[in-house]
């Protein structure tokens, strides 16, 4: 099964570029940027990581950020990344960025998309991996900011598929950014909002994110599993999941298998996603990997989980057909 998951060509939907960011390369640009960190080493800044919940999470992640600070950081550690995922046969990925976790902190917009799209660029092509760019909002910070962040990205239309709401959700619901969300999708961004696991309102939020918001696709979602009405408005809605399950271990003490397997059986377009992997210690390979094992996973289950992210991408029918026939292709030579 391992080796079935690590040929597989797969798609990744849901990773924050900024959650990739390793310790060690953490140190060298802390050294390089001349930022003291409250840690000796690589080992004991991981030793560190304590998550129980989303906000703990977050304290943490946010803190790492406070290395990157040139174009040639952001060109770094989107460039590790994708060179990683393409180890891992990721063929596409949509990466999210947080630009306000960097502008606050006196770092230009410019900078930061400008470091994330040249890798994205050289990446395609000298490694082949193909990628696109979503802009999350931080939704503990106003929707004035929101709006401000998003006019910041204007020149930037081009290298953007997608815009996206992260951070801490508690008393911050979807409909708090209805206004921004609406003039993204007037510019031609698709929308994708947060709905975390097991978070206060989460029925309202998911259902606002479907009637108010309106989105392309939810982050997490996996609630939505207590409301009939509500898969059956995401079945409809054709819309996907991109779950991520070693991140939901962190909060749920499970790798959400059995929800996973129920999305499935319901014909919800499930996907499986790292989320943040340098701080979860797991990519998309070990994603699947510990899921398999948690969850007994066939093949059939497997692929039908990865060809789901290439369904709910967000590319033309014919790159999402020439992506499917690869994997089809696959399934031919390696399910026994
Ligand atoms: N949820 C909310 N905010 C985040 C996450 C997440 O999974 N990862 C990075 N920021
Ligand atoms: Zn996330």
């Amino acid at each position: 099964m391992r080796d079935f998951i690590e040929n597989m060509p797969k798609a990744e939907l849901h990773v924050h570029i900024e959650g990739t960011l390793e310790p060690e390369l953490s140190f060298a640009l802390a050294e390089k940027n001349n930022i003291p960190l409250p840690f000796p080493s690589p080992e004991a800044l991981i030793a560190a990581y304590d998550f129980h919940d989303l906000p703990s999470f977050l304290k943490i992640y946010y803190a790492g950020m406070s290395v990157l600070i040139e174009e040639e950081d952001f060109y770094r550690l989107t460039w590790d990344y994708l060179e990683k995922a393409a180890s891992q046969n990721i063929v596409y990925t949509e990466l999210f960025f947080d630009p306000q976790g960097h502008t606050t902190r006196g770092v230009a917009f410019e900078t930061v998309i400008t470091g994330i799209h040249k890798a994205q660029m050289a990446a395609k092509e000298k490694l082949g991996i193909d990628s696109q760019l979503i802009l999350c909002f931080l939704r503990d910070m106003s929707a004035e900011s929101a709006m401000t962040h998003l006019r910041m990205a204007e020149p930037y239309l081009d290298w953007l598929v997608g815009v996206g709401l992260d951070s801490d959700e508690l008393n911050n619901p979807p409909v708090k950014f209805k206004e921004v969300f609406s003039l993204a999708r007037q510019w031609g961004l698709k929308l994708t909002m947060h709905c975390d696991v097991n978070q206060k309102n989460t029925q309202e939020h998911i259902t606002q994110v479907l009637d108010d918001i309106q989105v392309d696709r939810i982050d997490h979602g996996v609630n939505a599993l207590e409301s009939d009405a509500l898969c059956e408005k995401i079945k409809a809605k054709q819309l996907g999941l991109t779950v991520c399950p070693v991140s939901n271990r962190f909060v749920v003490q499970s790798l959400t298998s059995n929800e996973i397997k129920a999305m499935l059986e319901k014909g919800l377009l499930a996907t499986i996603n790292s989320d943040d992997p340098a701080y979860f210690r797991a990519y998309l390979n070990e994603n699947f990997i510990a899921l398999q094992e948690e969850g007994h996973f066939s093949k059939d289950q497997l692929l039908t989980l990865a060809g789901n992210a290439f369904k709910v991408a967000w590319l033309e029918s014919d790159e999402k057909e020439h992506y499917l026939s690869k994997l089809n292709a696959y399934a031919q030579t390696a399910v026994a």
